[in-house]
């Protein structure tokens, strides 16, 4: 038997940002997470952060190689109908985005969490939460074959989309608010030279794509494919031959990795149950168009670590009560936005020719309209924190 102040189930950005909030304010922590290290710090996903996310990182000391090697970037484009439009994200807003992928926010995290000599282990299996509407709650589970059980005071969540956390919340106090999108990403990463300094979202009869980057000679490149799309029918001329047609002209290079997102739309209220956070992915996840997944597990997290740094100080449970009602405020913002940047950008099959009218009309304005590409930068490069 162990015990510990905050039990964190998952080590992702936000288990383990959570952690090192904690570790900083001299709160104790277990982190237990289903994947190996390799998994979690090789699996590609989106890469862009907000100003504020990157200053969260700072504050917490996480930021050193983030700030040697991340780019940052001043604007965006879109692109459509043959015609491409500049949106000067730091002249409308004054802050800018940095591009650094995920896995590298997550191996700095977990070199910085090894660092403090906390707990932090990995391939745990059967992991389950206890008793969380009780001032005792426990997580158990099994590593190479031994039962183990951790006695907290506080359980957080931070275990993904198809974690075991949210199950805890009892159905009658749930509400799952949800929409699958008609299509997904397929995305590669390629040992090429991006075509641009900054991204590139276009809008193409055949669908949206979309050019990011990881590096000035690592491309990341995306297509709006099929929901099921089987990733043996698309052979590497396929793709780059998708991918010319609709940003115009890419660099191609070597294909070092090939995946495919699903696109969904999910929210889960209540964060909290009892001595239970939800935090990310395990409470909400958006389509990737607005690159916010990993900017809200961050923004949850700030949230979270405040509140309980006020408990474990003495101070009462004024923060952790608020802790759902905080969070859900800016998550639906960015729902909005995020499915918002979808629907204006992606090919839907079934519209009908009223709504690709409109969608045009969309795109023209946004870019044709100084209050509306404002509208898209400050949510683009992050609303502001309430607190
Ligand atoms: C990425 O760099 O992977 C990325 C950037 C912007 C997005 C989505 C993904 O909207």
């Amino acid at each position: 038997m162990m015990r510990t102040q905050v039990g964190i189930i998952g080590a992702g950005p936000a288990g383990l940002l959570l952690a090192h909030l904690l570790h900083l304010a001299g709160v104790d922590s277990v982190v237990i997470e289903a994947r190996s290290r390799g998994y979690i710090e090789g699996r590609v996903r989106a890469g862009l952060l907000e100003q504020g996310s990157v200053d969260t990182l700072a504050e917490a000391g996480l930021a050193a190689r983030l700030r040697r090697e991340g780019l940052s970037h001043d604007g965006l484009e879109l692109r459509f109908d043959g015609m491409s439009h500049r949106i000067d994200l730091h002249g409308l807003t004054g802050r800018r985005v940095t591009i650094y992928g995920q896995q590298e926010v997550v191996k700095d995290m977990v070199a910085a969490r090894l660092e403090t000599g906390r707990p932090l282990y990995f391939e745990v299996e059967d992991t389950a939460v206890h008793d969380v509407a009780t001032a005792h709650p426990r997580i158990t589970w099994t590593q190479e074959g031994t039962r183990q059980e951790l006695h907290c005071d506080v359980v957080a969540g931070c275990d993904g989309f198809h974690g075991v956390s949210r199950g805890a919340i009892p159905a009658e106090v749930l509400r799952v608010y949800e929409r699958i999108y008609p299509f997904a990403w397929l995305g590669i990463l390629a040992q090429a030279r991006p075509i641009s300094h900054e991204l590139i979202y276009a809008r193409h009869s055949d669908g949206f794509a979309l050019a990011t980057m990881r590096s000035q000679t690592i491309s990341r490149l995306y297509l709006q494919c099929a929901p099921e799309e089987d990733l043996s029918a698309w052979s590497d001329t396929r793709i780059w031959d998708a991918l010319q047609t609709r940003l115009g002209a890419v660099n191609e290079g070597q294909i070092l990795q090939k995946g495919v997102t699903g696109m969904r739309s999910f929210v889960a209220e209540p964060m909290r149950h009892g001595r239970l956070f939800l935090a990310g992915d395990a409470a909400h996840i958006v389509p990737p168009t607005g690159a916010k997944g990993m900017n809200l597990a961050i923004a949850d997290v700030r949230v979270l670590a405040r509140a309980l740094t006020a408990f474990f100080r003495g101070e009462g449970e004024a923060l952790m009560d608020r802790y759902s009602e905080t969070c859900l405020s800016r998550i639906w913002k960015v729902q909005r936005f995020s499915s918002w940047m979808t629907a204006m950008l992606h090919r839907f099959d079934d519209n009908d020719p009223f709504e690709h009218r409109v969608q045009l009309a969309e795109l023209d304005y946004v870019v044709h309209s100084q209050a509306a590409r404002t509208a898209l930068a400050e949510q683009y490069v992050g609303l502001p924190y309430e607190s």
